[in-house]
């Protein structure tokens, strides 16, 4: 089982995505694992440093392209298939998706060619679900930079450099997507308290997948 998190910056996901994996992890210790992309493997890593280094100014949008897909394919390749073949229940913090929303709606890359190099970076690996924490560009910025900050994160990431207008052309790509595919999607408001966001992801898993969590008495 793949599930993955999408959205944009500041949605909430990273939260949601461990919530979702402690849950799963109290019932059936060792059946979950959590990473994230970029920066799922080693190599991932690397090259998730270079990407959100807000100093890497230059970056053409088929340069950062490649570096996402390169991170994907070592994911896939030494962590997510070993994993899924392994049976246990994969929960990924970013995939595919962000590919489309930020490379395709957002730097403009022809969205059936970054269809087709994924499917090559991921081999035939597909979400069961994809959980979209859908926010509004202006709030999703507003809280990462607090974030940041409170970090002591000074510097702004690459994207969150980005103009404005660029994370709601990622906003309506996540939508779109997610409208495409209403079977993979849920689709859920960043806007509430993050537990009613994780009670409308339990409920959406509960409704595709019933043996996946535990029942309501048991978590
Ligand atoms: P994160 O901060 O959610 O970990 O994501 C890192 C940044 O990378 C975020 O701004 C979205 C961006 N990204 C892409 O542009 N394309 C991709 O394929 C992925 C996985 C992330």
């Amino acid at each position: 089982m793949l599930i993955t998190f999408e959205g944009i910056e500041g949605c909430g996901k990273s939260t949601q995505c461990r919530l979702l994996f402690d849950l799963i992890e109290k019932t059936r210790p060792g059946s979950a694992l959590l990473t994230r992309e970029p920066g799922g493997s080693r190599l991932g890593r690397k090259l998730r440093s270079i990407l959100l280094d807000p100093t890497n100014t230059g970056l053409c949008s088929e340069a950062e392209l490649f570096l996402y897909l390169s991170d994907r394919a070592q994911h896939r390749a030494e962590i997510i298939k070993p994993a899924l073949q392994a049976g246990r229940t994969v929960i990924i913090d970013r995939f595919t998706d962000s590919t489309l929303a930020y490379q395709g709606y957002g730097r403009g890359l022809d969205l059936m060619t970054l269809k087709n190099l994924n499917e090559l970076a991921v081999q035939g690996t597909r979400p069961d679900l994809s959980v979209l924490i859908d926010l509004p560009a202006e709030i999703g910025l507003r809280r990462a930079l607090t974030r940041n900050r409170l970090l002591q994160q000074t510097d702004e990431g690459r994207f969150e450099a980005e103009e404005l207008s660029f994370h709601h052309r990622v906003r309506l790509g996540f939508l779109e997507l997610a409208a495409k595919e209403p079977g993979r999607f849920l689709v859920l408001d960043g806007s509430s308290d993050r537990e009613v966001i994780f009670a409308g992801i339990k409920q959406g898993i509960g409704d595709r997948f019933p043996l996946l969590l535990p029942a309501p008495d048991q978590a």
